[in-house]
């Protein structure tokens, strides 16, 4: 599991919970979605906001809005949905060993 770097407890994770953590030399969200935990930067690529702050962020199933000019990024692929923002948000390879949760480059 190289590159790979240990961020969470499998138990801490679950949908509708928005956990922040510093990974990669990134800040990073961890969730989980539809059975899968995922990882998607919390960095939105237009003017660098948070997307979730203090536990707090719109993510509505795979679409999370920034809440600086509400563009909307697919955090399954990245993708950015809609202007201003026009550059995609990195998305994360996640791995679960026993109880944790890692996090690495995709
Ligand atoms: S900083 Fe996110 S849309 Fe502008």
């Amino acid at each position: 599991m190289e590159g790979f770097e240990k961020v969470a407890q499998l138990s801490d994770i679950a949908a509708g919970k928005l956990i922040v953590v510093d990974a990669q030399g990134e800040s990073i969200v961890i969730t989980e979605l539809a059975g899968n935990v995922i990882a998607f930067s919390n960095v939105c690529s237009h003017e660098d906001c948070d997307f979730v702050f203090e536990g707090q962020g719109s993510l509505e199933g795979n679409e999370i809005t920034c809440d600086c000019h509400d563009s909307r990024f697919n955090v399954l692929d990245g993708s950015v949905m809609n202007p201003p923002a026009t550059d995609p948000i990195i998305i994360y390879a996640v791995q679960i060993d026993g109880n944790d949760v890692l996090v690495g480059p995709r």
